[in-house]
């Protein structure tokens, strides 16, 4: 990417402005600082500087610039994030040489899925597909449902699909990475993965099949047949018609289990239906959700596994600050069947009958006692005070509260004792477990992006510093005395090492391109994007944040942390540990916090 168009892309998209269609700022100093959308708070800690060119969240670790932000929030790789800017702003793409390819590797398994779906859906039109046309039909799909969504067929043919993929031009390796077909071992001839499979082809928000979900004609195992990961699919964060349910998604989206529960919502009018895909949600696809609506209406099987699975769905929804309702159905087994069996109206009334999600488990609680013993009536009501401390309403708490004096007859004065020990309980467990993180981060345990830090805690700060200051001043890197002192030789952390190796790459290969002119080489904080994931960019834009706060970081500074470095490697090469008794004094620390917990706990 050349240097003047990554330049006009950062200044056509302001990163004020593009991570301001995901929060919304409050000013703080000359700062301004958000609730992070990348993990849930409440109190703002996502913090963007100024002059706005960069961000950093003090509650996760997040950080970066404006295409960082928007790789993570998207979920998308360099390029593909620089070309989402790119059509943001109206830019049109360079050409580049080898990159472009591995751009073009991506379309090659949009091109190759496109013409499968296409494919699967003549299949079922054609007489070949009779009988998988009248499955559907008898189950209620109507021919409009079947074109909105892409449907097909693939037939029982070994090499259907594959043959014609082949005559296209795609080769079995690319078959295979694409999760259409399985090599042989004995032929080593590709075989078609899906077969004799009603197809649902899988649509990324972008409009492009991702992936396909296959559901066998009749009985049989396994029921479905899902794509797994290829470069174009992740299975954690991708939702069935999420790009059609998106336009609707404002009001709210509803959460389904199935494929067929999705397409009898959108035939019987509610395009704001999704599925997950197979798999319980997780907390990328929750977020997801969050990035189109703020409410979510759980609409899962009536059966004892579709109820623990809303369980779990809701606990995965709050996390990610979704409010949640849950829809039981009565008289009939999932959605698809009770749009069979009562209509769009009596769903539309269920729909808005849909209990909040405290609602929803005081009723699951309530179920599983009995109320005429006195033994189920006091675990009831102790099962629902833990589940009321987690609630911050009050007056939430109250009416509650009301309803199990009701149903046991114990005073609400009682309850309510227990309810404030249980929510103290939970606010200390909450206060140990955060300083307990603090403590492993800060020994560099839980460090995932810098695993070593812990081993080397005191070379690792100096490298941190280093790091820090490049990154504020990549101008220095042209001072002969500092490149001379800044030896990556001299790293004793893989991951730093690589860092400040890659710092030194770009700032080079930009001035040279400048002409080899002094200057700062039009270094650019985006290029790290390309080589290293937004965890690691979020983890050095830590280290520049870090170095911003103090007062001196003149060039100075870089050459007294880069003699303590080269003086902390000596140690590290002749103990094997940097500060063996550094490290022993800080696991102490790490272990009273444990027994500190233990004794909390014994405590109450
Ligand atoms: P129908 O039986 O056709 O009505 O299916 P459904 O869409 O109602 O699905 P069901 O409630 O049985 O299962 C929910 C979802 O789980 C399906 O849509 C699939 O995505 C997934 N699923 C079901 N069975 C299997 C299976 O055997 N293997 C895998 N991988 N996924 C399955
Ligand atoms: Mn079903």
């Amino acid at each position: 990417m050349p240097e003047s168009f990554i330049s006009e892309l950062k200044a056509r998209n302001p990163l004020e402005q593009v991570a301001g269609r995901y929060v919304s700022f409050k000013r703080s100093g000359s700062n301004l600082v958000a609730c992070c959308p990348f993990h849930s708070e409440r109190t703002p800690s996502f913090t963007l500087y100024s002059p706005g060119d960069h961000f950093h969240c003090f509650g996760c670790g997040a950080g970066g610039d404006v295409i960082t932000f928007v790789m993570r929030i998207e979920n998308l790789d360099y390029m593909s994030a620089v070309e989402y800017l790119a059509d943001m702003a109206g830019m049109r793409m360079p050409e580049t040489g080898d990159r472009g390819e591995r751009r073009a590797d991506k379309n090659r398994f949009y091109e190759m899925n496109k013409k499968a779906a296409r494919y699967f859906h003549e299949k079922l039109l054609s007489p070949d597909g009779r009988q998988a046309l009248s499955y559907l039909t008898e189950r209620g799909v109507t021919p409009e449902m079947i074109r909105h969504f892409g449907l097909g067929y693939a037939g029982n043919d070994f090499e259907a699909l594959t043959g014609f993929l082949m005559r296209e031009g795609f080769s079995g390796e690319e078959m295979k990475t694409g999760f259409l077909c399985g090599i042989s071992e004995r032929t080593k001839r590709p075989y078609d993965y899906f077969r004799g499979r009603v197809m649902f082809p899988i649509i990324d928000t972008t409009g492009k099949v991702c992936a396909f979900g296959g559901r066998i004609i009749g009985n049989g195992v396994p029921k479905y047949l899902n794509s797994s990961d290829t470069p174009v699919f992740k299975k954690s964060r991708t939702l069935f018609a999420l790009n059609f349910a998106r336009a609707s998604a404002q009001e709210r989206l509803i959460l389904c289990e199935g494929y067929m529960d999705v397409i009898a919502l959108h035939g019987a009018g509610f395009t704001n239906a999704v599925a997950t895909l197979g798999t319980a949600i997780t907390p990328d696809q929750a977020r997801l959700m969050r990035k189109y609506t703020q409410n979510v209406v759980v609409c899962y099987d009536s059966d004892d596994a579709g109820k623990a699975a809303a369980k779990r769905a809701i606990g995965i929804l709050k996390e990610a600050d979704v409010s949640v309702k849950v829809l039981s159905l009565k008289g009939a087994k999932d959605p698809d069947e009770f749009i069979k069996n009562y209509g769009r109206g009596a769903f539309e009334k269920a729909l808005t009958s849909a209990t909040g999600h405290i609602d929803y488990i005081f009723n699951d609680t309530l179920a599983g006692y009995n109320m005429e013993s006195p033994e189920d009536r006091l675990s009831f009501a102790k099962d629902i005070c833990r589940v009321l401390s987690g609630v911050e309403s009050d007056l939430e708490k109250e009416v509650y509260l009301g309803k199990v004096t009701q149903l046991t007859g114990i005073d609400t004065g009682v309850l309510r004792r227990e309810l404030a020990r249980r929510t103290k309980k939970n606010e200390k467990e909450t206060k140990l477990k955060r300083t307990e993180n603090d403590i492993r981060t800060l020994i560099g345990y839980g460090d995932r992006v810098n695993p070593e830090k812990i081993k080397y805690p005191a070379a690792c700060s100096k490298e941190e510093g280093i790091i820090g200051v490049l990154l504020m001043h990549p101008e220095y890197m042209g001072d002969d005395s500092v490149k001379e002192c800044v030896r990556p030789d001299d790293f004793v952390t893989a991951f730093n090492r690589k860092a400040v190796t890659e710092i030194r790459r770009i700032y080079s290969e930009l001035s040279e391109k400048a002409g080899g002119a002094g200057g700062d080489g039009g270094f650019d904080f985006s290029y790290l994007n390309e080589t290293m994931t937004p965890e690691e960019v979020g983890a050095l834009m830590k280290m520049r944040v870090a170095r911003e706060e103090l007062a001196d970081n003149g060039p100075g500074v870089l050459r007294e942390l880069a003699d303590s470095l080269a003086e902390e490697k000596r140690k590290a090469g002749s103990s094997g540990v940097s500060s063996a008794s550094e490290l022993a004094e800080r696991l102490r620390d790490l272990k009273e916090g444990r027994s500190r917990r233990g004794a909390a706990e014994t405590e109450k």
